[in-house]
């Protein structure tokens, strides 16, 4: 299988960013684990993080016909991007959301997500590990196919 990892906006700052909420490691350190993950499993995977709403998008459109799926963390465009949430209702790709801090035990606005309808589902609440979890379904999920 062959996954695209997308990650958003200020997800370039794991590790110092708010290490309270989102841990110590950095992006490099899951990359890095995610693609032993994935190397174990027989798969390949790419990964671009983002500050950009449209880098995402363009990203989601040309992953049709070149990955089998999608895993990402919207970062706070989950909770306001109708545009990235269009773009996975057109590509159609199964995808799994993944959040890094448990969202509904925090603010208000970070209880909703836009994108969640148009997901296969959602892993919330695990730290980096979730991410390890989310692509370990979503590879299962692509061979079940
Ligand atoms: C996040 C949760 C969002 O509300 C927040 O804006 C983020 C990170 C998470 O991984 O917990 O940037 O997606």
């Amino acid at each position: 299988a062959s996954v695209l990892l997308l990650n958003g906006p200020n997800l370039n700052l794991l590790g110092t960013r708010e290490p309270g909420v989102y841990g110590s490691e950095t992006l490099e350190d899951l990359v890095t684990n995610l693609s032993k993950v994935m190397e174990e499993l027989g798969g390949s995977l790419e990964h671009i993080q983002s500050n950009h709403e449209g880098v995402l998008i363009d990203a989601i459109h040309r992953a049709k016909g070149v990955h089998d799926g999608i895993l990402i963390n919207p970062g706070a465009f989950t909770h306001y991007s109708y545009a990235i949430r269009d773009a996975f209702a057109s590509v159609a790709l199964p995808t799994i959301e993944v959040h890094i801090s448990n969202v509904h035990a925090r603010e208000e606005f970070r209880h909703h997500s836009v994108i969640a309808p148009v997901v296969v589902g959602q892993v919330v609440g695990l730290g980096l590990d979730g991410y390890e979890w989310a692509l370990r379904a979503l590879v299962r999920k692509i061979e079940k196919k």
